[in-house]
This record gives structure tokens, sequence and C-alpha cells, in this order.
């Protein structure tokens, strides 16, 4: 079965694709758009994990009975997230950075280092890609496969619902209403 946060992964690769189309064709006004978007769904994606994912799995670990060697004890799912959350915040410092220099360039592009601050964010945007390529990869074969281990059908029913509700509650800037 497929699950909201690993469909959203492939959905949010895409957004940066088109980020580095943008770049391709040096439109900064379509580099800071399309940065700001990758950067507002992986903000709502991460808000997902922080808010249901991770606290569901930790409940879960912490009231298991069953003897499961899939399963992970208490210090390993919590070092896991532990992990997942630095990465996380790696992520939003890093788009948040390249996000108010290409505020400033959209403002003044004239400025005599544009090419070099552009580079920057392209630098601080591959950084953000590698990372998240390799903590996709871990919470797909790993962290979210506990969480399909950990609940019963009905809970795991109630926890994709939770979460669909978050990945799809963009922020008015975009002008799309929630779960449209
Ligand atoms: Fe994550
Ligand atoms: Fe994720």
């Amino acid at each position: 079965m497929k699950r909201p946060l690993a469909d959203d992964h492939a959905e949010i690769d895409c957004l940066l694709e088109e980020f580095f189309a943008a770049l391709a064709a040096r439109d900064v006004e379509m580099i800071y758009r399309t940065l700001d978007f990758f950067w507002a769904r992986l903000a709502m994606h991460i808000r997902a994990e922080h808010l249901h994912l991770f606290p569901a799995i930790l409940d879960a670990v912490k009231t298991q009975t069953a003897e499961n060697v899939s399963l992970p004890s208490l210090t390993e799912a919590r070092n896991a997230i532990n992990e997942l959350h630095d990465d996380h915040n790696f992520f939003m410092s890093e788009l948040l950075a390249a996000i108010k220099t290409l505020r400033e360039l959209r403002e003044n592009n004239a400025v005599a280092d544009f090419s070099n601050r552009i580079e920057k964010v392209r630098d601080a945007v591959v950084s953000v890609k590698r990372r998240l390529e390799t903590h996709n990869q871990i919470e797909e074969t790993e962290v979210y496969r506990w969480a399909e281990r950990l609940l019963s059908a009905p809970e795991s029913a109630a926890l994709d619902e939770r979460m669909r509700r978050e990945i799809t509650n963009l922020p008015p800037r975009f002008g799309i209403s929630a779960g449209s």
C-alpha cells in the first residue's frame, strides 16, 4: 500500500526539478516562486511527520508487548527520529537563507554580485537535495515501515488521514484552499 508521505516525497522531488529548470533559464521570479513553493511543501511535510507520525511511532513503541525483531527498541526509534529532526532543521535553515537571498535579488537584480549569489543559492539547494535523498530513503525503508507494523489497520488509517490533511494545508499565500 502506498502511503501519503511516500507519495508526497515524489511530488516534492518534482517541485525541486521545477526550481532547477527555472535556475537554468536564469529567471529570478520563477526561481523564487519555485523555491518558495518547494519550501512550503517540504515544511508542510515535515510538520506532518513532527505532529503526527513521530509521536504515533514513539507511543506505539512504548506500549508494544510483542517480541518482534523487525520493530525498533525505544532507543533505536528515538535515535532515528532525532537524526531525522536534525535533517529537517538543516533543510529549513538552508532554504530560509536561500529564500532571503532570492527576495533581495528580486528587489534589485542589478546587484554587482548577482551571479555569485545565485550560485550560492544553487549550492545550498543542491546540498538540501542530496541530504533529502538519503533522508527520504531512510524514512521509506525504515521509519514509515515501523508505523505500518506497529499500528492496527484503523489506527493506521486514522494516522494517514491526519497526515493527508496536514500535507494538503497550503499557506494562504499560494491561493489554493486546503485539500484541493
Ligand atoms: Fe522527514
Ligand atoms: Fe518524509
